[in-house]
């Protein structure tokens, strides 16, 4: 009987030492253990530019360590949805996510400068405001969360969509609900025209659409397009209000545990796959919107310059409300990279 309790209680220790070993091997030891697991959720499609990057980088990665990192990338908020992923990424439970700039609100609030409305002209600004000091201070500003940032893909402008009327002038938002992604400038920004907002993870927003929790959203050609947002939002406003943008963000621990000439491999890789999205953004931006276009779903309103002129002015007082929570040393930057 005593026997039989001591047996018992040693194949209990025994399972539990090797399945932690094994648990070790899957994501960090490499070698002998097998490859280096690396997890890459993210919440688009694989035919966004996002998904398109990360399948890249996974090539790229896999290729340039030969084999000794395996990366598993799960698109379509598979794994995780926007506030999970965010979890997810510090506990380790994934390796690497590429959330838009704005959902990572609650670990910084400054990264709501992506949100102010009208802040970059066209997309070489953001290009360059992303080379500036401040925007590298921001990527290395999350080390409480065990987090870093890799690199900054864009996705594009965003622009209105609805199923209640045609948006032409600030007044006519008044009384739609908007969907917003995160973040409290998103919610000023819908209030500035008189309109509604509910936060809804992307993953949810299609449905939410659909059943009319909320009646518009905001986003770029591409994520209508690929969300097929046009089956449910029959009007389309292109004003290029706003910006989505990624930041790759990395499990810090993980990635500073790596062995040197794999983490170089991997910022090679990065580097290459970063190049891929920048084009692959811009040319399936204008694709998107074409398809959109062609689809007969959407009716398009394109505002002319003094349309733009009035929504400017109707949303300038959120940049008050927001400019000691965002900085004005960050505003300042995104300015100056705005001038030629
Ligand atoms: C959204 O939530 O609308 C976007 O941030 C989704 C994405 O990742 O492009």
């Amino acid at each position: 009987m005593r026997r039989n309790k001591y047996f018992s209680l040693m194949v209990i220790v025994v399972t539990a030492l090797s399945l932690t070993l094994a648990g070790c091997g899957s994501s960090t030891a490499g070698g002998d253990k097998g490859p280096i697991v690396v997890k890459f959720a993210h919440v688009t499609t694989p035919d966004s530019p996002k998904g398109m990057a990360a399948n890249k980088f996974k090539e790229l990665a896999e290729q340039k360590t030969n084999g000794k990192v395996k990366v598993e990338v799960y698109p379509s908020s598979q794994l995780y949805g926007d506030k999970e992923e965010l979890e997810a990424v510090q506990s380790g439970n994934v390796q690497i996510i590429a959330p838009s700039v704005t959902k990572l609100v609650g670990m910084n609030p400054q990264f709501q400068y992506v949100d102010l409305p009208f802040l970059f002209p066209n997309n070489e600004a953001v290009y360059k405001f992303w080379e500036s000091d401040v925007n590298k201070k921001l990527m290395n500003s999350l080390d409480k969360y065990n987090v870093m940032g890799l690199a900054m893909w864009p996705n594009g402008f965003k622009q209105f969509t609805n199923k209640v009327r045609p948006l032409v002038e600030p007044k006519d938002f008044n009384g739609i609900k908007f969907r917003t992604q995160a973040g409290k400038v998103l919610e000023a920004q819908f209030s500035a025209l008189g309109a509604g907002s509910a936060t809804i993870a992307f993953g949810e927003t299609y449905a939410a659409l659909q059943q009319g929790t909320v009646e518009g959203q905001e986003n770029t050609f591409n994520n209508i397009d690929t969300q097929k947002y046009q089956e449910v939002q029959p009007y389309l406003t292109v004003s290029n209000h706003g910006r989505i943008d990624y930041m790759i963000i990395v499990n810090k621990s993980f990635w500073d545990g790596l062995p040197a000439d794999i983490r170089k491999a991997l910022d090679e890789a990065m580097a290459e796959a970063t190049k891929y999205e920048i084009q692959q953004a811009e040319i399936l931006d204008q694709k998107s919107m074409e398809n959109l276009k062609n689809s007969g779903k959407m009716q398009f309103t394109v505002l002319n310059e003094a349309q733009l002129a009035a929504f400017q002015q109707a949303m300038q007082p959120v940049y008050t409300q927001f400019e000691s929570v965002i900085g004005k040393d960050l505003i300042e930057a995104a300015k100056a990279a705005s001038k030629k």
